[in-house]
Parts: structure tokens; sequence; C-alpha cells
């Protein structure tokens, strides 16, 4: 989304470096970018360095970090515990493909942290992580389609790019019997075809589905919340009724914690809300940034590996990956890291929670404290089509008002918020008072028209 220009000039940010390096990548990048979660336009930021919770731009301009690279720098940027370890490990050199002792560690830890993967294998993104834990589901059942949720982003392989982020979610369809959305062109309709897709929060649809067609459905994948549609959580007992579902029509069920593990809970998602899953995939928050990445499950899927599933891969378990995750995890294994980022989270909402009720605004935060969105409307939506009946414009501006003002949520209405553990109370004080004068800037605007 384009940050506006009046928003912009009130605080006049810097942004002559911005504006060059923007003419000069489009030339050779398309979008002037290397993902189209980053193309902003003419406000596509171009980033020179950060440090814990703060990051500065190319022309100079401090910002407080509340995307933290779309979640996986936990403990923040350019932590020096991760660093130096990285630094020592990759100074003996990176790619050997051949195994080092760090990815034996970063698995022993992951199985060790979750309390029920009984065996992982390292890949270098979460795309990667999903695309081979849903191939190891359909040799496991022999079966081929594969149940995901409308709004939810398991990456940018063609199987996880149906119905996940539209606009306008009329083009969903029925709700009881979504449409297919393929994201964009390119994706083959025969792939397409094997996705079924569900609205989330939803038993009666779910169940409706698999005794339909039961019989040929390999999985559910699911993020245990909607974190592409601001975290919105799982009713109570959704989890648990999805588990046993697919236990009950033979499906394995595949939690995508990409984002959620490590984060929510030592265990992720798993142990927060006390469902688990078959399999499931980690990234972000296991290297603090550093492209590691797993899938891992029970024993008896993750067998099938090496004889009868392909996997594979230069860089998977590459030595930078393995040591930042060794680091990563470890840290958040042995020190409060988790409990603190959790209380900085709760103190930031209780802050603005207090000021919105105080104006009167109606607002649900969803989510976790360490991952958090802020919904306007009385109550929170329970699937992405409810996502778009709350007013997502006022959050919008609200957060393109933040940017100018010095701290940085995405400027797009579906992505949490992101604490880290080196966010400080200095930081909630800015994130806060940038939050009200934005407010108080958005609500104005709103009188005049
Ligand atoms: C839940 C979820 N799954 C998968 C992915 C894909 O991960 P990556 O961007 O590392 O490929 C993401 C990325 O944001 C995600 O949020």
């Amino acid at each position: 989304m384009a940050i506006t220009e009046p928003a912009i000039a009130a605080t006049q940010l810097r942004r002559e470096k911005q504006r060059e390096l923007y003419r000069r990548a489009t030339r050779s990048l398309p979008g002037g970018t290397n993902s189209n979660f980053r193309a902003w336009g003419e406000d596509t930021i171009y980033i020179d360095r950060g440090k814990g919770g703060r990051i500065w731009d190319v022309d100079g301009n401090e910002f407080i970090d509340l995307r933290m690279g779309y979640g996986p720098v936990i403990l923040g940027h350019a932590d020096d515990r991760v660093d130096d370890y990285v630094n020592e490990q990759m100074r003996k050199g990176v790619s050997f493909s051949l195994t080092s002792e760090q990815e034996v560690r970063c698995v022993e830890l992951i199985c060790e942290l979750t309390g029920w993967v009984d065996m992982a294998r390292m890949t270098v993104s979460g795309t990667e992580a999903t695309m081979h834990a849903m191939r190891l589901a359909r040799a496991f059942t022999g079966r081929e389609k594969i149940v995901k949720f409308e709004g939810q982003y398991h990456g940018v392989h063609d199987y996880a790019l149906i119905s996940v982020l539209p606009d306008d979610v009329s083009t969903l369809g029925d709700r009881t019997n979504p449409t297919r959305l393929a994201w964009g062109r390119g994706i083959p309709e025969a792939i397409a075809k094997t996705i079924i897709p569900a609205p989330y929060n939803d038993l009666d649809v779910l169940r409706a589905i698999f005794e339909r067609e039961g019989e040929s459905i390999a999985a559910v994948i699911i993020e245990p919340v909607l974190g592409n549609a601001q975290g919105i959580l799982p009713s109570p007992g959704f989890l648990a009724g999805v588990r046993a579902i697919t236990q009950e029509f033979g499906s394995v069920l595949f939690f995508d914690e990409v984002k959620t593990g490590f984060r929510f809970a030592r265990g992720g998602a798993a142990e927060f809300f006390g469902v688990t899953p078959d399999i499931a995939s980690y990234a972000k928050a296991m290297g603090n940034g550093y492209p590691a990445a797993a899938f891992g499950g029970k024993r008896e899927i993750m067998s099938l590996l090496p004889d009868s599933v392909s996997h594979g891969g230069t860089y998977a378990g590459n030595r930078i990956a393995a040591a930042a995750a060794v680091a990563t995890l470890t840290i958040l294994k042995d020190t409060d890291a988790l409990e603190h980022i959790r209380a900085t989270g709760e103190s930031m909402q209780s802050r603005i929670g207090e000021l919105l009720t105080r104006r009167g605004i109606a607002h649900v935060f969803t989510g976790h404290p360490s991952m958090f969105g802020i919904m306007f409307a009385e109550q929170s939506p329970t699937d992405y089509r409810g996502w778009a009946d709350t007013d997502h414009a006022l959050y919008d501006a609200i957060a393109v008002g933040m940017i100018a003002r010095g701290a940085m949520p995405e400027p797009d209405s579906r992505e949490p918020w992101f604490i880290c553990e080196a966010h400080n109370e200095a930081d909630v004080d800015r994130v806060c008072a940038s939050f009200e004068e934005s407010l108080n800037v958005a609500l104005e605007e709103r009188t005049k028209t």
C-alpha cells in the first residue's frame, strides 16, 4: 500500500535517497524490490540497518520496527549473541552439501522445544517447508487433496496460493462451498484443483467437506491463527475439532507454524492452544532473521524420508542458517525472552486499548501479545471474510501516519504487529505517541469528508 504524501509531508521524513534508489531499482528489479509484498510503489522503502527494535532507512530516518521482517526477528535486529555465533561458525565455511553438527543440534532443539516433533528436516524458507510437508502428507496417506483455509498464507509455491488474501472477499464465493481462487496467473489448474478452500473457524463446513470427499483428503493445512488477517484466533474448540475430524477420516493435521512457532510459546501454537498436529512447518522465529526453516513431525510420517519421498536442497541446513537456529533456539529455551516479549506486547496493547476506549472507539486485539492485530470493530471477526467488515480504512490511515512519525507497522491492516525481545518501554512510548497522533489526524480527516 502506498504511503500517502500528506502523511509524509506532515512529519517531513527525508526521502531523497529513497526516491533515487526506487528510480534506479525499477530499471532492473520488478517493482524495485525482491518480493511483491515489499513493492509499495513510489514509497518502497530501502533499508540501511537495524539494531534491536529499531531500523534506519537509506535517508537516515529512524523507526521503531513493528514488522520485524514479517516476524522472524524475535530477539532484535543484529543481535550480538546470535551474530557472534554465526560469525564464528561461518568462518569455517558455509556450504559443503555435507552435514554439520549444528544441523543435528538445530533439529534436536526443535524436538525438545515442541515436545511432540520426533524428527525434522531443515529448509531455507517457510515456502519450502510447507511444500515438503504437504508432499509428505500426500505420500503418507496416498491421497492428493489438501484442505486450506481462506485468508491463510503458506508461502509462494503453487499449492499454497489458493484463496489467500483477496481485497474483495465477494470473489471467495459461497461460504459453504467456497470458490477456489488462484492468487495470480501461472498456477496450473490441475494443481489448484487439489486444494479445497474452507472458511476458518467453521467446523460444520469442514465436516461437510470431509463427508463429501474425505477419502481423497491427505491433510488439512492450517496456521493455528489467521496470521495474515491480524491473527484472528481460533474459536474455542475449533482446533480440537479439526484434530478430531482429521483423525476420524485418516487425514494428516498439518500446523503451519512459520509465524507462530517458537513465538506463541516455546512449543509454538501447538503448545499454546494444547492441540498436537501430525506435522508442522517452522521458520521465522527459529533463526532471528537468518534464512532458517524446517518441517517436522511424527516419526511414522518423517520416516518416509529419505527413501520414499523427495526432499533436498543445496542450501538446506547451510552453516549460517543452522548456526543462527542453534543460537536463537537456545536463547528462547534457556532465557525468559518469550515472557519478556509477551509483557512488552501486553503493555503496548493495554496503553493503546486505554486510549481507544477513552475515545469511545470500538476495537479488539487479535492474536498473541507477541504478534497482535488491532481491529476496529465491536467484536473480533472469526474468519477472513469477517476481516473485510472491520474498519480497516481507519487502521490503514493510522499505520501510514505512524510510519510518517517514526514507528513502522505494516501499512496493510492484515499484517499483525511483531514484538521482539529488544523492544523496551521507551519504544512502547514512541509507538503509543505515534499511534495517538496518527489517530487524531485520521479522525480529523474523517470529519472533513
Ligand atoms: C504462515 C506462513 N507460512 C509460510 C510462509 C512462507 O514463508 P517464507 O516467506 O519464508 O517462504 C509465511 C510467510 O510469511 C507464513 O506467514
